[in-house]
């Protein structure tokens, strides 16, 4: 298959781009930084370079515009969006969350435009969502079925997957994977906590009691993909593991893992977040117990389930 990807440079699409390249498809990534990335590529050691990186091609495309990078789509079997300027890079400020919006709504409007200038459409659009579409559920189980919620990030993932579905008039398949918050050694949310917690000094942000929607990269890499596979797979569907836990369960099992404490007596204050994170710290203060019940029903299998072999696994590999 020819598959044009987004984010591709990524915490979860380099990953991505690695597995469907393993599996001899063909892979266009396309990103704002293209000859960087083609000479970091080159630039391997033959030895760490995956013979099948020949599988993937950097393709320059500045995110705002139609350009030759859309001919790319022309005749691509399918097209993974995953691209969308980082939640906790900066404090959101206005400028900030329009950064954060449009990076997602117009990309994806962007890449819709393609497909329908497109004479061999792709069949199938997977384009990325977040658990943070529910806003704040408390201690509600959540499914595919539960409404969205509030605040600034469910308003964004809103937006973002109704512009998704608009490629459903030109004939593709939309899937809208809601992500949980990804676990990997070498990025995202373990990225910051690790050393803390490596410093003696982790403990849970907020009340500890919200829930926290976790996954193993391995699961959200073969997760996102599945609806290659699986063709009944379509519309919203949630990306986090079967076993979410509470922001202090989670905590004492990443303390576990490292063989450090977890002072769950103790607790990053919800103010002392707002002081520092302003809006962005509702994002942690909240949270979902998220059900994958729509993967579930399609035969998806997680590779990582629980959290105390997810966390293994990652450390180990480190
Ligand atoms: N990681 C998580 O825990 C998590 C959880 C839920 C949802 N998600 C969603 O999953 C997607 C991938 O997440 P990730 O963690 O892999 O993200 P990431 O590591 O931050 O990578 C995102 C990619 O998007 C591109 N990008 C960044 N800012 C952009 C902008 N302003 N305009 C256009 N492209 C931009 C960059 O590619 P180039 O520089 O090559 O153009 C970057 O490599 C995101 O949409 C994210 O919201 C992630």
């Amino acid at each position: 298959m020819k598959v044009v990807l987004t984010g591709g440079t990524g915490l979860i699409g380099s990953r991505v781009s690695q597995y469907l390249a393993q599996q001899d498809h063909e892979i266009v990534a396309l990103t704002r930084r293209a000859r960087q990335n083609a000479m970091h590529d080159a630039g391997q050691d033959a030895k760490q370079k995956s013979p099948h990186s020949l599988n993937v091609r950097f393709v320059e495309w500045d995110a705002r515009s139609l350009g030759a990078w859309a001919k790319e789509v022309d005749g691509a079997d399918a097209i993974v969006h995953l691209a969308g300027e980082g939640i906790f890079d900066s404090r959101w400020t206005d400028d900030m969350k329009k950064r954060i919006t449009q990076s997602r709504v117009n990309t994806t409007r962007l890449l819709v435009s393609a497909v329908a200038e497109a004479n061999a459409k792709p069949q199938l659009f997977v384009s990325a969502s977040a658990v943070g579409y529910y806003g704040d559920r408390k201690d509600e189980s959540t499914d595919e079925d539960t409404s969205a919620g509030k605040g600034f990030l469910a308003e964004v993932c809103v937006q973002w997957e109704a512009e998704a579905q608009m490629a459903a008039q030109y004939g593709c398949r939309v899937a809208t994977p809601r992500i949980g918050i990804v676990l990997d050694a070498h990025g995202g949310a373990l990225k910051s906590m690790v050393p803390i917690f490596r410093a003696f000094l982790g403990m849970p942000l907020g009340s500890g009691h919200q829930w926290l929607p976790w996954i193993h990269i391995e699961d959200v890499v073969r997760g996102l993909v599945y609806p290659l596979e699986n063709i009944r797979l379509e519309g919203a569907y949630n990306l986090a593991s079967p076993h979410p836990l509470r922001m202090g369960e989670f905590c004492s099992a990443l303390g576990q893992a490292l063989g450090r404490p977890s002072w769950s007596w103790l607790s990053v204050p919800e103010f002392a977040l707002r002081l520092g994170m302003g809006e962005a710290a509702d994002a942690l203060i909240g949270g979902q117990k998220i059900i994958p019940k729509k993967l579930l029903d399609a035969g998806f299998s997680f590779s990582f389930p629980t959290i105390a072999p997810a966390l293994h696994n990652i450390f180990s590999e480190q």
